[in-house]
């Protein structure tokens, strides 16, 4: 009994043995192979990482998640704050700024901009987007800021005016304040606006302006002639590197559409079928430029070293009627021209001098007026389409836009 009960450990051992020996074997293995990838430098793993991930680039599920951006030595690449930046313009200047290679972070309150202005890069490890309003204060650390936070339109910036004042001076004393804290350099997003009724044609960077400060749209205009003149203040006071565009009336895709502006009115109703509206007889005149022409001068003007204001715009001038033309023949619309009384208060002619900018910057408005006006026209017809398709189709605000007078913008 004895004997059999050893023979069967001492079987039990060798069995036991032969296991133990296998498993110090494979432990053995797996330890000499983790030395040896720990013995691999960070550097060669974060290569074979990079490897792995370009191999992953190459096949297209993958590299169609974002657009190809430039990459960007540490000395080249800034981190940018852009406010407003899920906005038409601000959209478009992230846009850019990222394909350069930078590091972006959005501020937005989403009153007039959409998450999807910005879709396209939320994840990317190059961009940020955060939902705060410029009006509370705000800590980051950043090289440089573009301050665009500010309604843009009549219709959005009259909508609240008490709101429109915060935005353009709290909002504005909050970012020269974080500028001044990090070192930063701020660009503001100024308006032609500042020029008011203008008294002088065309306005160049010299003229005050001629503003009523209690009128319907002073909250804007005043709104940003004290945001220009804090931008000094931080300047003189505490050193504060400023830029300041003081920008023309520009169109692009993700502009408002039903903002009264001219283009979005016509290309809406052209491509609705409805009349085209005239105020007057159309011989009124409007520039516009297309919004990449704005973003290069933008960014040409933030790293350049001119600290005074700068007008971007397109001196270009069309007359209303041939704008009506031109978006009825391309978007081939069926629409008529309808002719209705000359609005009071519309500015005959209002076109910027750039001189300034094409002497200091070399910069000017490249894209010719069709070519813009077509990919507007085929961002709207496709925001139509998305409406239709939900069942969902707005009209512009007719009533309401008629309560204020009627104006070409
Ligand atoms: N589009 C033009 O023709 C034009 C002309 C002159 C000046 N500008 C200036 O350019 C800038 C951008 O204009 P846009 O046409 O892109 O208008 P937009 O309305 O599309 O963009 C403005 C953005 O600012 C955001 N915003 C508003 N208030 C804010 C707040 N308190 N906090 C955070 N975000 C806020 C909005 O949500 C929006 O995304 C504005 O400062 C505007 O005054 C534009
Ligand atoms: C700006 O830079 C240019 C050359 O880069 C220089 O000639 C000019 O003097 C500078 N202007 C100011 C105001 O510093
Ligand atoms: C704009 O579109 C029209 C028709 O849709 C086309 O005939 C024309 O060549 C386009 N122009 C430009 C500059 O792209």
């Amino acid at each position: 009994m004895m004997k059999r009960v050893i023979w069967l450990l001492s079987g039990l051992n060798r069995r036991m043995m032969k296991l133990l020996f296998a498993l110090a074997l494979i432990a053995y293995i797996a330890c000499k192979s983790i030395q040896e990838h720990a013995e691999m430098n960070i550097e060669q793993r974060i290569d074979e990482m990079f490897i792995t991930k370009e191999i992953c680039l190459l096949s297209p599920s993958f590299s169609q998640k974002y657009p190809p951006v430039k990459f960007l030595s540490e000395k080249d690449r800034k981190r940018i704050l852009i406010t407003g930046g899920a906005g038409f313009v601000g959209s478009h200047l992230t846009d850019k700024l990222m394909m350069d290679g930078h590091e972006v972070t959005v501020v937005d309150n989403f009153f007039t901009g959409r998450k999807r202005n910005v879709e396209h890069w939320i994840g990317h490890e190059n961009f940020e987007l955060i939902n705060h309003d410029v009006v509370e204060p705000l800590y980051i650390e950043v090289d440089q800021i573009y301050h665009l936070a500010s309604p843009a339109s009549p219709p959005n910036y009259m909508y609240n005016p008490i709101k429109t004042l915060k935005t353009n001076t709290i909002g504005t004393l909050n970012m020269l304040g974080l500028a001044k804290r990090v070192g930063a350099r701020l660009l503001l997003a100024s308006t032609s606006e500042v020029y008011g009724d203008p008294e002088v044609h065309p306005q160049n960077e010299e003229y005050w302006g001629h503003v009523n400060p209690i009128g319907p749209r002073a909250c804007y205009d005043e709104g940003k002639r004290v945001a220009e003149t804090m931008c000094y203040a931080y300047m003189k006071q505490e050193g504060v590197e400023v830029r300041v565009a003081r920008i023309f009336n520009t169109f692009g895709s993700r502009m408002h559409m039903n903002d009264g502006r001219v283009v979005s009115n016509f290309i809406l109703q052209a491509l609705q079928g409805e009349p085209l509206t005239v105020y007057g007889t159309g011989s009124q005149t409007r520039a516009f430029q297309y919004v990449s022409d704005l973003v290069n001068g933008l960014v040409l003007l933030m790293n350049s070293n001119i600290s005074s204001p700068v007008n971007l715009g397109n001196p270009e001038e069309h007359t209303i009627l041939e704008f009506a033309r031109l978006i009825k023949s391309l978007v081939v619309s069926r629409s008529q021209i309808q002719f209705l009384p000359e609005a009071q208060d519309d500015p005959q002619r209002r076109r910027p001098d750039i001189r300034k900018a094409k002497m200091m910057l070399g910069w000017e408005p490249v894209v010719p007026l069709e070519e813009g006006l077509n990919k507007t026209i085929q961002y709207f017809s496709r925001e139509l389409e998305h409406q239709a398709n939900n069942q969902y189709i707005p009209k512009p605000k007719a009533a309401r836009m008629k309560k204020g007078r009627p104006r070409h913008n």
